[in-house]
């Protein structure tokens, strides 16, 4: 029997205290929610991975908050149980908490989003505090971070050492007392997100950290094998570049064949 109860925000909190591990995939149409929603994922995230693989950039800078809410008012049309969170995008929060908290709140107006994700530790706690106090469910970003990829001259994995791991446990410790209901944990040594998700009461969300967060995220054109390239921690559960392709040239044939002459 299917299960259509949606997945709501404290339900990832019982999920981690049950020992169930959560799904998230990213989505950034209708079309695709619905698939993967039936598939029985938790949590679709409307990443800022959209300026990549849907509009084609080089990194996640150029999306804007209109690119948002329209894309997530799109997934949120395709999904009936997965609990949809979207990204901040770079600029939507940096400049202000009141920034933050006009941008996120069309996020959830606009765009029906049941929650936010923004990137960063230690500069964003008090954003971080007022979202929640506001009423907006608040999603973690720690370890790499793609908004800061002009910064870090690429997209870098944090250093492994003992500060940096001492300075991210501090800063999800942070996230956590101002009320964010999960993290995501980019590129982090696995050790570390072991530890990280042993000290946290929050379910953690790994991407490149590791099988011992309390989940796992990853971009879906990745693991569809629809992206030219795909980081090596990204699994390929199908290869639908060859299927599109020769779905095409499939057509093209047919399209020819039915010449007049
Ligand atoms: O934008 C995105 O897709 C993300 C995931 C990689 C976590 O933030």
């Amino acid at each position: 029997m299917k299960e259509t109860k949606p997945v709501r925000v404290p339900d990832l909190a019982a999920m981690k205290s049950r020992g169930e591990k959560i799904s998230v995939l990213t989505a950034y149409d209708a079309t695709m929610a619905g698939l993967f929603d039936q598939a029985g994922v938790d949590v679709l995230l409307v990443g800022d991975s959209l300026g990549m693989v849907i509009l084609g950039g080089s990194d996640t800078l150029e999306v804007t908050m209109d690119d948002m809410v329209r894309h997530t008012r799109a997934v949120r049309r395709g999904t009936q149980r997965a609990l949809v969170a979207a990204d901040m995008p770079f600029m939507s929060y940096q400049t202000s908490p009141a920034d933050a908290i006009r941008n996120a709140g069309r996020l959830l107006q606009e765009g029906g989003a049941m929650a936010v994700k923004i990137e960063g530790g230690q500069p964003f706690i008090d954003t971080v505090d007022r979202l929640v106090s506001a009423g907006i469910p608040v999603m973690g970003h720690l370890g790499l971070l793609p908004q800061s990829v002009r910064q870090l001259g690429g997209f870098k994995r944090p250093a492994d050492t003992e500060e940096v791991a001492a300075i991210l446990i501090e800063e999800a410790e942070a996230l956590e007392r101002a009320g964010a209901f999960a993290l995501v944990l980019e590129c982090i040594p696995a050790h570390l997100a072991e530890t990280v998700s042993a000290r946290l009461r929050i379910p953690t969300i790994g991407i490149g950290s590791g099988p011992r967060c309390d989940g796992q995220v990853l971009v879906s054109y990745d693991v569809l094998g629809l992206t030219a390239r795909s980081p090596s921690f990204a699994k390929k559960y199908a290869q639908l570049n060859t299927v599109l392709t020769d779905a095409a040239r499939a057509f093209v044939k047919d399209v020819k064949a039915k010449h007049d002459g």
